[in-house]
């Protein structure tokens, strides 16, 4: 009993263990460079250092996040221990060692590292999101403007998204840009609404249907129109986010929040790795 308690699983075998230090000296670094078959110097992590520290504080099924992925050994290592991973990166090594080096563990290819040690055939899959650039900007008079790195789609898919309605444009009817139910559609234009293409839309719509036109500009009798709610854009989107900021204060706590992740940001899923 006494030798029991005395005794660890470390590595997948049974091993008398004491209290670990502050120091630790047996984590060697002699095939780091190989590990994950991505080069990464003066950064990279041995895999079994990351190990030991997601088996000290999680357990499987449990998310974590390393918000600097550098060469992407948190990732891996938590993939291989059944973990859930978030990874941020802002280099171009998202894409020369970050994915390919995931695509790599999931296809059971990547043997080094701790596979062995956990028994790695493969597996999982996951998700890779570019964050886009800030939808509004301050013009040289300060004044919030639209960005130009927005085409039409970017825009109504953005302002889709800041209102709560899943966008979904209708091959058919040129305002219907977004459902939030199933008669609540948004209508997202840079061009400037007047009475008669308001008339227009309004001719179109059914009895039951409800719209937000969100333009730059309008200039119509909104009692004609009690079906439809106008606003500007940059005026309707403000309040919802913080824009053109480079530093960590946006408040997280009241995002606007997203039914389903919108299929054609998604490079891959489980299942769905080459
Ligand atoms: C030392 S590396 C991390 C190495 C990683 N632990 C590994 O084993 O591969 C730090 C990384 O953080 C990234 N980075 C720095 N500032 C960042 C930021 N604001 N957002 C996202 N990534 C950032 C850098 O590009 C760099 O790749």
């Amino acid at each position: 009993m006494f030798c029991i308690d005395k005794m660890k699983k470390v590595d997948g075998k049974l091993s008398p263990v004491r209290p670990m230090g502050d120091i630790w000296l047996d984590i060697g670094i002699n095939n780091l460079h190989n590990e994950g078959g991505v080069d990464f110097r003066n950064g990279k992590k041995p895999e079994k250092l990351i190990s030991r520290i997601i088996e000290m504080i999680t357990d499987e099924g449990d998310w974590v996040l390393d918000s600097f992925a550098g060469s992407g050994t948190t990732g891996a290592v938590a993939h291989k221990m059944r973990r859930r991973w978030i990874m941020v990166e802002l280099g171009e090594h998202c894409y020369t060692h970050i994915i390919p080096r995931l695509k790599r563990v999931i296809d059971g290819e990547d043997q080094a590292g701790i596979s062995s040690t956990v028994g790695w055939k493969g597996g999982g899959g996951f998700r890779f999101y570019k964050l886009a650039p800030s939808l509004l900007e301050k013009d040289k008079y300060g004044n919030w403007v639209i960005s130009k790195q927005y085409n039409a789609e970017m825009l109504s898919e953005a302002v889709c998204k800041l209102e709560g309605f899943k966008y979904n444009p209708d091959k058919n009817v040129y305002w219907k840009h977004g459902q939030s139910t199933e008669n609540d559609y948004i209508f997202v234009t840079t061009q400037f609404v007047n009475q008669q293409l308001a008339d227009d839309i309004a001719d179109q719509m059914k009895e039951d249907e409800t719209l937000l036109v969100c333009c730059k500009a309008f200039n119509v009798n909104q009692e004609d129109f009690p079906n439809i709610t106008f606003k500007k854009i940059p005026q309707s989107v403000l309040e919802k986010c913080e824009f053109g900021r480079d530093d960590y204060s946006l408040n997280v706590e009241n995002l606007p929040m997203m039914e389903k992740e919108p299929e054609q940001i998604e490079l891959f899923d489980e299942g769905d790795v080459e």
